[in-house]
């Protein structure tokens, strides 16, 4: 979580930048910089630590001048390190950039400027921001500000100053808060109000998409078009190599999970780091009973999410689907608080339900991964799952960023409550190992391709599991049933005796997910319950459980990790197995028949 501050006016800039960022230094950081203009002058010194190292860097420099940018950074991309200390410079040092948020498209864009002879010095998402400017700089830098902008994707909050270009300051916003102080013979910008209001009397809040450029005599703001969805199929080579996007899409699951958690994990605190949370921190301890609501396969998160916060967070919590909320009559009081979880954040059945909570007063968060979606702007406050464009209609590797964020929202409201410092510490480390856990999965692709090949020709499926993996299996029998048109259903263990077992023959496989977990026993149960009647059975289970080879036909393996995060792992076998069955089958596994991507009709 980072902080910028900027100032342009009569007075010295030095200590008003670094009185900005000292107030705004409230939520930690890891390091600091500050870039000042003196005539056409920059100057830029940084420091690793406290704003204190910076302090002593400075003391003797004597720097002094009239307009700036300075930042506190919290490593997301890259170690704490100077060189990874923002503001970044351009090859010839005249574009100095400081920013808070993430640029999700960094490594294309920093392949192609690479390419074209651009030098980096940083492992951050950001230095490719000011070369991208550099690229487009030709003596007006709101000009190249505005070109860069069109090719950068994900959150930002940016102050940059050129030395070609003096005497100036732009600043740029898309969902990352941004905000410009008046007086009559200055500006101060900030990414928070504390460090405006002792020095401004008016106050501007930058708006999504908004460009200002901010000079001694002036402040001018423009905005660009926000930039419609496309819904092109993109080209071959955007598949990298793999036949569809959904394949790509799963093979991306350990690096969706990895971009989730990256820079918001407090291991030693046992906490999280949730920017998008801060502003309404407080309201949220007040918070006694949560509704999450979603669609399809963002509700099955929603479910596991239920399963986690109140079993850790001890928030009751109920689960709805935006299509039935919406036409409820639910019963809210001003101590319970909305969670909307979509991957697009325009599914129109979510937004109703949005809508219906805002017009009852309720406190509303979105975990959406589409920055600037009609979800991110209607919420009050929310997460970002930054999973990266998906492309694929059936919905993969934004799971994986849903259930980790919601396991990162657990452990805020959590230790907001009464979770214990070490059972925060273990949930956080667990979730920092998570992405290497995943990668070991995929290693079983070839397997699970050989398991497709022996099961496509079977026309019904079942999918079970307990507990945290009860969603799970509503998620492994949605993706088959969408892409292989085969017909499955996921129900939960305990519930195969009430009815469903009169199905169960030996043309009638089940896929079932049993973990070495608390409920591991009764899930044995129920398989010995279906094998009793001939079904054949898929175990996806805990690496090293060799007795589960004795009573079912075949294994996949997962990894060990903390019950709660076993989904995060056990869901990746179960999209690998729909793709290959639906790719076996000869589907348009990436278009499925009757469905859209972004479902904005009721
Ligand atoms: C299934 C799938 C859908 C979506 C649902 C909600 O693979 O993609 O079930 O999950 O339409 O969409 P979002 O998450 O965009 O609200």
């Amino acid at each position: 979580m980072c902080r910028v501050s900027g100032y342009i006016g009569k007075k010295e800039t030095l200590p008003i930048i670094m009185d900005g960022l000292r107030r705004q230094s409230y939520g930690g950081y890891d390091s600091s910089g500050v870039v000042i203009g003196k005539d056409s002058n920059l100057t830029c010194i940084k420091a690793v630590g406290k704003l204190e190292n910076l302090e002593k860097k400075l003391e003797g420099q004597n720097l002094k001048g009239n307009w700036g940018i300075g930042h506190i950074r919290w490593a997301s991309h890259g170690a704490v390190t100077e060189a990874n200390a923002h503001p970044f410079w351009d090859c010839k040092k005249n574009i100095y950039l400081a920013h808070n948020g993430i640029i999700e498209n960094y490594r294309e864009l920093k392949d192609v400027l690479i390419k074209e002879g651009h030098k980096f010095i940083s492992e951050t998402d950001t230095e490719v921001a000011v070369h991208l400017i550099e690229k487009y700089f030709e003596g007006n830098l709101e000009e190249a500000v505005r070109k860069a902008l069109k090719e950068i994707r994900g959150a930002y909050g940016f102050v940059i100053i050129a030395r070609d270009d003096p005497q100036k300051i732009v600043a740029a916003r898309l969902s990352s808060p941004l905000l410009i102080g008046i007086n009559e013979d200055s500006y101060i910008i900030a990414s928070d109000p504390t460090a405006i209001v002792p020095y401004a009397r008016k106050i501007i809040n930058l708006d999504d998409y908004e460009i200002a450029t901010i000079t001694l005599k002036d402040l001018f703001i423009i905005k660009e078009k926000v930039p419609e969805t496309l819904e092109l199929v993109p080209e071959e080579a955007e598949k990298g190599g793999y036949p569809h996007f959904m394949l790509k899409e799963i093979m991306e699951e350990p690096e969706a999970i990895e971009n989730a958690i990256r820079g918001r994990l407090m291991i030693e605190e046992g906490s999280v780091k949730l920017g998008g949370l801060d502003s309404i921190s407080e309201k949220l301890r007040k918070i006694n009973r949560l509704i999450l609501v979603a669609c399809g396969t963002a509700s099955y998160a929603a479910r596991v999410g239920e399963y986690m916060l109140e079993e850790y967070a001890e928030i009751p919590t109920e689960v709805d689907i935006g299509s039935e909320f919406r036409y409820r009559k639910p019963v809210v009081d001003k101590n319970t608080a909305g969670i909307f979880v979509s991957q697009s954040g325009e599914t129109a059945d979510t937004l109703a339900a949005l809508k219906e909570m805002k017009q009852k007063g309720i406190l509303t968060l979105g975990i959406t991964n589409v920055v600037g979606s009609a979800q991110a702007r209607e919420t009050d406050a929310g997460v970002y799952t930054r999973s990266g464009p998906e492309i694929a209609v059936a919905s993969t590797k934004a799971f994986l960023g849903q259930l980790a964020t919601l396991a990162m929202l657990t452990v805020y409201l959590g230790r907001q409550r009464e979770m214990a410092l070490v059972m925060g510490k273990r949930i956080v480390s667990e979730l920092a190992k998570l992405p290497e856990l995943a990668k070991d999965v995929l290693k079983s692709a070839p397997e699970i391709e050989k398991l497709a090949k022996k099961y496509k020709d079977y026309k019904n499926f079942w999918f079970i599991g307990r507990k945290y993996n009860a969603p799970i299996a509503s998620e492994g029998a949605l993706k088959l049933k969408e892409i292989s048109y085969l017909h499955a259903e996921g129900v939960a263990g305990g519930e195969l005796k009430h009815g469903s077992l009169a199905l169960i023959d030996e043309n009638f496989p089940t896929v079932a997910i049993c973990p070495s977990d608390s409920v591991y026993e009764k899930m044995v149960s129920n398989i010995q319950e279906i094998k009793a009647r001939g079904g054949p059975v898929i175990a996806v289970a805990t690496e090293g459980n060799e007795d589960i080879k004795k009573i079912v036909d075949d294994v996949i393996y997962i990894p060990k990790t903390l019950e709660m995060l076993t989904p995060m792992l056990s869901v990746i076998p179960l999209h690998l197995f729909s793709y290959y069955v639906a790719a076996l089958l000869g589907h348009d596994v990436d278009r499925p028949k009757n469905l859209a991507k972004s479902v904005t009709v009721e």
